[in-house]
């Protein structure tokens, strides 16, 4: 699905990831991916962070060849300060129950490292087998609490980044690549 090509606004400064590297990376992804898990006896439990994973998790999920589950859960972080010092709470969990199975984070961007240093702390206390991350941008500059990601898209630098279902107050959602936001003056 190529077709729509969204011409910048002029809130946005640049196209940092494009939509055909987007789909070459998530193809790789898929790809180890599959390796990684082939042998598994229990499908694979696919868990995406509401809303940021949604696009990652329906283009990701579709390249899988292994059996596997996909759920969602909804986090909220109690504001910028507040997610620095890994405060983090859980909205809405999981429809699935996760003992016995190896569990994999989907995750749109990984900041702070307040949201999935909770979720795996909270998913390996459920009686899961595994649990590890795949995580579509990292932004290293950032990281306060350390996370291991075991999949991992592309690394960025620190600018507010929207498209492939990341936001800038429930805008450019939906752009089919990854944009530079101008910062609001
Ligand atoms: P932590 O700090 O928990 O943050 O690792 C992860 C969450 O922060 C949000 N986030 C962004 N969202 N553009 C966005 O749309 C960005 O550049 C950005 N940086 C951080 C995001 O919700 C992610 O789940
Ligand atoms: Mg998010």
């Amino acid at each position: 699905m190529n077709a729509v090509k969204p011409p910048l606004t002029d809130d946005l400064a640049r196209v940092l990831i494009d939509e055909d590297s987007i789909s070459r990376r998530v193809s790789e992804l898929a790809e180890e991916i599959n390796e990684k898990y082939k042998d598994i006896e229990e499908p694979l439990m696919l868990v995406g962070v509401l809303k940021g994973s949604f696009i990652f998790m329906a283009d990701l999920s579709r390249r899988l060849t292994i059996p596997h589950v996909v759920d969602f859960i909804a986090i909220s972080s109690y504001g910028k300060k507040g997610a620095e010092r890994g405060e983090v709470r859980l909205l809405m969990d999981t429809r699935e129950n996760l003992a016995g199975h190896h569990v994999l984070i989907v995750e749109d961007i990984l900041d702070s490292g307040s949201t999935l240093s909770y979720l795996i702390k909270t998913f390996n206390a459920r009686g899961t087998k595994s649990v590890e991350t795949a995580v579509f941008l990292d932004k290293p500059s950032r990281h306060v609490i350390p996370v291991e990601i075991q999949f991992r898209g592309f690394e960025i630098p620190d600018v507010w980044v929207v498209g492939y279902g990341l936001d800038y107050k429930e805008r450019h959602r939906t752009l089919p690549y990854i944009a530079e936001m101008i910062p609001e003056k």
